[in-house]
């Protein structure tokens, strides 16, 4: 199976039924996802890290909001980094845990700002190895380790994380609720997750409502302003430097970027704001 055959049956789902089962979560960003399955994923962080254009592209896009060290596959500029930082409210020493960390930018930048042990989760293979690649450029050695694993089930112990940090994954997940029970379990009274997210459809559980199930706190929940401006910037960029493009990620990763850009368009769902959630454990 190609990768393109993920993409495609997903904006296929989206026009077909928008609220269907796995395709709900990926679509209600109001973004085509790049693929579903960790291979997809593997594939976009190699083309990610391997092409100085993509970055550059990511770094017009996103103007002086680009944290050039960081490198993100996401939305993470100075904005979400600083909101990051105020809301973790992180002791020296304390673990942050980055569900879905890419290849690591974002959560290896907060473990260094705020001197905390780094945990990385993602379900792709290469991700995880390229962010322990990376972290040599952030950390000193044994303070951040990568680990492959789901959002629902990170294997990791109870109580395990002073704070925790998700930057563009959590609408991908097939359960939200599931996730966010997960994070309870793994966060320490008091812990805190600050995660990117985009409202709730009008008529479904709001996302006080979910963090209620699972024993969070919504403690607050800001407008990211900006995102859906930045994304849409960057697609036009992708398509502009399609040739670009193919002649450093390859065919199969540029055919997802630009179906996601395609398809994202059309998605009714950017008419939700994009928010910016700090989720608090309080018991
Ligand atoms: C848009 S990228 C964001 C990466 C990173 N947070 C950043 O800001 O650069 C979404 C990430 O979530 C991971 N992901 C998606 N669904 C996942 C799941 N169910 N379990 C674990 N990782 C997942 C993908 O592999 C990908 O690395």
């Amino acid at each position: 199976m190609g990768a393109g055959d993920h993409v495609a049956g997903l904006v296929d789902a989206m026009h077909a039924d928008p609220h269907n089962g796995v395709m709900t979560e990926a679509v209600a960003t109001g973004r085509v996802a790049v693929g579903i399955e960790p291979e997809d994923y593997d594939r976009a962080h190699s083309g990610l890290h391997h092409s100085p254009l993509m970055r550059e592209l990511w770094a017009r896009a996103m103007g002086d909001e680009y944290p050039s060290q960081v490198e993100p596959f996401s939305s993470c500029s100075w904005w979400v980094l600083g909101r990051a930082v105020a809301g973790l409210r992180l002791r020296p020493d304390g673990v942050l845990v980055d569900l879905g960390c890419g290849r690591g930018g974002p959560g290896l930048w907060l473990a260094r700002a705020l001197s905390a042990r780094l945990v990385g989760i993602d379900f792709s293979a290469a991700a995880v190895e390229l962010a322990a690649s990376r972290a040599p450029g952030f950390v000193a050695p044994g303070r951040a380790e990568f680990r492959r694993a789901t959002l629902a089930d990170t294997g990791l112990p109870d109580r395990y994380a002073d704070g925790a940090v998700s930057i563009d994954v959590l609408p991908f997940a097939p359960d939200r609720r599931a996730v966010l029970r997960e994070v309870r379990r793994i966060l320490v009274p008091g812990g805190r997750l600050v995660a990117t997210v985009r409202e709730r459809p009008a008529g479904e559980d709001g996302w006080a409502v979910l963090a209620a199930e699972a024993g969070l706190e919504l403690e607050s929940s800001t407008v990211h302003v900006g995102h859906d401006d930045f994304w849409t910037r960057l697609y036009a960029l992708w398509e502009e430097h399609e040739a670009g493009l193919r002649a450093e990620v390859g065919d199969a990763a540029t055919d997802n970027f630009l179906r996601e850009a395609a398809g994202s368009r059309t998605s009714p769902h950017r008419e939700r704001p994009p928010l910016l959630l700090v989720l608090h454990r309080t018991d």
